[in-house]
């Protein structure tokens, strides 16, 4: 049994650790939270500071590991993959150098423009005021300012729902110099959003199912951002209000990003490549590069893996993706997550949730764990982000929707919120009403198509 340390304990990493126990892994996990779906699956389980090199490294020795997945971008930032590889063990996961695709949102965009690739919205870096009212004024009404750094997901702020004029934009650039920090102020596009994600090794790319997340806390796209409240993929592998060339072009950016990735960093870019793009009536253009899998968009994928996962991480890892077989079941996927009541402004903490293991087998749905809490033995409870998933599947988005709902009612507790709208036929046609409209004459796939 090949063993594998598997690093971070959300739901993305509970689905990566379903995915490779069903591989044939030995799965030995360093978390952040007492996560029970991974506690039942994993052959050890150890709490610790995620970002610490040389904590991970021990935990990896002690656990004899001989392949790293890492979960989430906090270790990539932190120079944990380099460290791993220094310590001799395989790792999914790029060095510090090469996350900076996600970690510095200057340097994915200079990437872009320097290798000639297209999709870059026209941009600035600044790290003073200065010029920055000038560049404003060239943009007009449609400007999105963005912390250079890691924010999780508070340091970009958009013309028309953030920011309501020049001086708001400036206000908040001002904020950001005197913290000492880079900013980005870039054009906004107009659009709809999707993820396209792919597995990587340096050379050979694969790519995954587009997924489209719903990053806005309340119904109908409102309130405020949050880390993705759902996500759903179509049995097309597209999405209904994408063309065939739409994909083409995502794939050929996420291709040319990894080939600059090497050239620049001098260093094969080993693990999951996400591309956060936004179709618009110019085609798809690139709003960030995350350098892992997305979540809640790895449940969508992880759901419909028709191969083994564990021999395309250790592909990933050894440079050898090229031999993998990487195929996914032509079935659409949903994924809605349970939340604390004001998750992504004030959240309530310690809920106390219930799970109806039976309800829950019954729908055929899938459940995973994310930032919960449940000692062994005692009971489960909320932290103040995101709590448990629920992925349905099927033949259908509506056969998968309806199966994500059935699996919903085997979740009870108070003080608890979901989003019930996302891949419902309105939300649905509205997406495709919308791109439709952007492109004028130019004709998209009906929805279920
Ligand atoms: P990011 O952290 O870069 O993914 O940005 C968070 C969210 O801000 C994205 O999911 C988009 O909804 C929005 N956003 C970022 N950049 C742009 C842009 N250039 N145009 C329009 N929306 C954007
Ligand atoms: N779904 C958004 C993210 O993973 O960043």
């Amino acid at each position: 049994m090949t063993r594998v340390l598997l690093l971070g304990s959300g739901a993305r990493e509970h689905a990566i650790a379903r995915a490779l126990c069903h591989s044939g892994a030995s799965v030995s996990c360093f978390a952040s939270n007492l996560n029970p779906g991974i506690m039942a699956l994993a052959a050890g389980f150890e709490l610790g500071e995620l970002d610490a090199p040389q904590a991970v490294v021990d935990f990896a020795t002690r656990h004899r590991a001989e392949l790293a997945v890492i979960g989430p971008e906090a270790p990539l930032a932190a120079g944990v993959a380099d460290a791993l590889r220094a310590a001799g063990i395989a790792t999914v996961g790029p060095g510090r150098e090469l996350a900076r695709i996600e970690t510095s949102k200057a340097f994915a965009r200079d990437l872009l423009v320097r290798h000639g690739i297209p999709g870059c919205p026209r941009y600035r870096t600044f790290d003073a005021l200065e010029g920055v009212a000038d560049w404003l004024a060239e943009l007009g009404d449609g400007y999105v300012v963005k912390y250079d750094g890691l924010a999780g997901g508070k340091g970009v702020k958009v013309a028309g729902d953030h920011l309501h004029s020049h001086a708001e934009a400036l206000d908040y650039c001002r904020e950001l110099a005197a913290s000492g920090g880079r900013f980005v102020v870039e054009e906004k596009l107009i659009g709809e959003e999707f993820s396209l994600m792919s597995f990587c090794d340096g050379e050979t790319l694969r790519h995954m199912p587009a997924v489209q997340d719903h990053k806005r806390a309340l119904e109908g796209d409102c309130g405020p951002n949050t880390g993705g409240m759902g996500s759903y993929s179509d049995t097309s592998h597209s999405l209904a209000f994408l063309d065939d060339e739409d994909i083409c072009t995502a794939h050929a950016i996420n291709e040319a990003a990894a080939a600059a990735l090497h050239t620049e960093c001098g260093a094969p870019y080993r693990g999951f490549l996400y591309g956060g793009f936004i179709a618009t009536s110019d085609g798809p253009k690139l709003i960030e590069y995350n350098a892992r899998l997305g979540d809640p968009e790895a449940l969508n994928v992880l759901e419909i893996l028709q191969s083994d996962f564990l021999p395309i991480c250790e592909g990933m890892a050894t440079g050898t993706l090229g031999d993998c077989e990487v195929a996914f079941r032509p079935e659409a996927t949903v994924c809605k997550y349970v939340v604390p009541e004001g998750y992504g402004v004030q959240p309530r903490r310690d809920c106390r949730l219930v799970i109806d293991e039976e309800r829950l087998a019954a729908s055929g749905a899938s459940l995973f764990y994310a930032a919960v809490n449940q000692p062994p033995g005692g009971t489960l409870e909320t932290t103040s982000s995101r709590a448990v998933a629920v992925v349905g599947s099927g033949a259908t988005l509506a056969a998968a929707e309806a199966q994500c709902e059935a699996g919903l009612t085997g979740v009870s507790g108070r003080g608890l919120h979901v989003r019930h709208d996302i891949a419902t036929p309105p939300l649905l046609a509205q997406r495709v009403a919308h791109m439709r409209q952007l492109r004028g004459s130019r004709v998209v796939p009906t929805v279920g198509a």
